[in-house]
């Protein structure tokens, strides 16, 4: 089958304390190591990535970070440099999460800077939707989702788009509890696909993967990792447990 190779990324956000940080990464390293089948990461705040990246280092399990500035250097206090990100070996940064939209006002212009920054300092990118998509069955000009996607990549080319991944999380199913229907999440999936495949080609379309986020838990990770479009997970709070995290793994292989 012409499944994609799936991808479970965790994000502890601003949870984990810093004695936390090394004896969760001993307990999933190792299992991570056997984990030939899908590809696995972890975003964390920026204050552990360089801990993370050198306790990862030589090993399957990528770091990555939950955003990154739009600019390489300069005057901006308080922010993280895309290029340092780069330089100190994370793998990955998550753009335009819901909490950085809706708490940091991160708009749609942002978010398509800080994407086209992280690419041209050779991060791989997860560019986050946030709005829910259940109420749509085609690819509709006012859905706020596919505005979001259309606004993100604004700019960036096929072959860019091969170090980037597309997570769709609807708004009220993130920390909530209640995750949305696999086959809704499917249906997401399916609209976001059609989308990129106007907005590219069918060949960009096929090959992109589209992670499903939004209370995903050991329980509920199946039914969204066995459809056909939704290639991975963004997982909140149940991957502040190593051992959920590591089952979210198995399935992950075992689905696809
Ligand atoms: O980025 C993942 C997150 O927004 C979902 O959080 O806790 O609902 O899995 P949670």
């Amino acid at each position: 089958d012409m499944k994609r190779r799936p991808l479970v990324l965790a994000n502890w956000k601003m949870n984990m304390t810093p004695s936390q940080v090394l004896p969760y990464l001993d307990q999933v390293i190792p299992e991570v190591e056997k984990d030939t089948g899908a590809d696995v990461a972890i975003a964390a705040q920026d204050l552990y990535l360089a801990q993370m990246v050198k306790a990862t280092t030589n090993t399957r399990l990528a770091i990555a970070a939950e955003n990154a500035h739009w600019t390489d250097e300069g005057a901006y206090t308080g922010e993280t440099s895309p290029k340092a990100l780069a330089e100190i070996g994370v793998s990955y940064v998550l753009i335009g999460h819901f909490e950085r939209r809706k708490l940091f006002n991160e708009t749609d212009e942002r978010v398509n800077l800080k994407t086209k920054a992280a690419l041209k300092n050779g991060l791989k990118v997860i560019v986050d939707l946030d709005e829910d998509m259940s109420t749509y069955d085609t690819v509709n000009p006012n859905n706020v989702v596919l505005a979001q996607l259309r606004a993100a990549l604004a700019g960036i080319s096929a072959e860019e788009l091969d170090q980037v991944a597309i997570a769709y999380e609807p708004t009220w199913a993130i920390g909530s509890g209640e995750a949305a229907s696999a086959t809704a999440a499917q249906k997401a999936a399916v609209l976001i696909r059609q989308s990129l495949k106007n907005l590219y080609s069918a060949g960009v379309a096929e090959k992109i993967r589209i992670l499903y986020g939004g209370s995903v838990t050991t329980k509920n990770a199946a039914a969204f990792l066995s459809q056909n479009d939704i290639d991975g997970v963004l997982v909140g709070k149940a991957a502040l447990d190593p051992k959920q995290f590591l089952e979210l793994i198995d399935i992950a292989q075992a689905t696809h």
